[in-house]
């Protein structure tokens, strides 16, 4: 894992909005973040530091990685992905790099390709990192509060390899998605919807084509932000979470007893409380960090499975379960036995 050095306090925030340090633990569970520094971090050189330690204690050089699968949902450009940054950044071999693009469950997603290319025998070494620069396009404003508050910068990255060992590795993964709920936690522009899915979502003023990918006043109404709708998202995040966990155990004929940790997704404390007791869990079998680092996306369920790892909660043999759920939306689970 990889955090900037920049810590940002819910205090901090009040200097842009208003909100306050009790609102927000109280809601969130938030109490401090951290943000890249503006201009010497990015997504991709933070997931490259994330994927050195990840690498070093996988005992691979960045010449044996054979394939990158990146997520995230704050790329460093629109396109290229960051995928092939990272291949340029590592000095990599000219191999195969592709980034996923599902926000809050991308890292579930790109570990589950990874373990189907891993399965099938094509790759031995995949470098799979998730990472996220939030920061960078938040709306620090009154009007975007419920959002800005929630997100935090970092990165978290594995290394895949094939075992001969039937006791250990990913047992199963399983991914949905419902897109009709695409518009309820959002980055719509720029894009190239032009309002066709809803009404409302992009003011092109009076732009020809050429002109309406943004405009000023998108900009102005701060439509080329992040926006969701919080309640609409608890609502469905507390049914699909302990569904998808649950998918997983009886697949593989285990109940919520045998699992030693569940890292689930670290999208607000609250949630996270929410399937816990939903799945009568208890604390000790529930890791959570959000907070200390905000949500972080597509990087949240790495840097809390390393830091469990390294608190030497989850140990060799242990049944882990990953779980997410997010944007889209879309939501998956992974059971691995570590
Ligand atoms: N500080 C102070 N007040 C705030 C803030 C803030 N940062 N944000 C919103 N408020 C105010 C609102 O303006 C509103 O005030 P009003 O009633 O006077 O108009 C009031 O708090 C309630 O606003 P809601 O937007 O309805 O806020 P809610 O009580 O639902 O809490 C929250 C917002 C915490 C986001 C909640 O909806 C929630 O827990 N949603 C779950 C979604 C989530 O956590 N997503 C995380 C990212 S997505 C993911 O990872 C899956």
């Amino acid at each position: 894992m990889y955090v900037p050095e920049n810590v940002v306090t819910n205090d901090y925030l009040t200097k842009f909005m208003d909100t306050n340090d009790e609102w927000i633990q109280e809601r969130t569970g938030i109490k401090e973040r951290r943000y890249a520094h503006r201009t010497k971090e990015t997504t991709t050189t933070m997931g490259v530091e994330a994927a050195k330690i990840a690498m070093e204690r996988a005992g691979v050089t960045p010449q044996d990685i054979d394939f990158i699968i990146f997520a995230t949902l704050s790329p460093d450009y629109y396109f290229p992905g960051c995928g092939v940054l990272v291949q340029r950044a590592l000095n990599m071999k000219e191999i195969g790099a592709l980034d996923v693009r599902n926000q809050c469950s991308g890292f579930i997603y790109a570990l589950s390709v990874g373990d189907q290319f891993i399965k099938s025998g094509m790759y031995k070494n995949i470098l799979v990192i998730g990472s996220e620069k939030h920061s960078f396009g938040l709306d620090f404003n009154t009007r975007s509060r419920n959002i800005s508050v929630i997100f935090g910068d970092g990165a978290g990255a594995v290394v895949l390899q094939p075992t001969e060992d039937e006791n250990r590795g990913i047992i199963s993964t399983h991914l949905h998605s419902d897109g009709h709920s695409a518009e309820i936690l959002a980055m719509y522009n720029p894009g190239t919807h032009a309002n066709f899915w809803q009404e409302g979502l992009a003011d092109f003023d009076d732009a020809e084509i050429g002109e309406m990918f943004e405009s000023h006043t998108m900009i102005d109404k701060a439509q080329n932000r992040p926006y969701m709708d919080g309640p609409e998202v608890f609502k469905k995040a507390v049914v699909k979470f302990p569904e998808v966990i649950m998918e997983a155990l009886n697949k593989n004929g285990y109940t919520t007893a045998d699992i030693k940790m569940l890292i689930p997704h670290q999208a607000n404390l609250r949630i996270s409380h929410f399937v816990q007791q939903r799945l009568k869990m208890k604390d000790d079998q529930v890791y959570n960090n959000i907070q200390r680092y905000g949500n972080t996306t597509a990087a949240s369920i790495p840097l809390a499975l390393c830091e469990a790892w390294q608190e030497g909660k989850i140990k060799e043999g242990d049944l882990v379960c990953l779980a997410a759920f997010g944007s889209g939306f879309t939501w998956a689970s992974a059971l691995l036995q570590w």
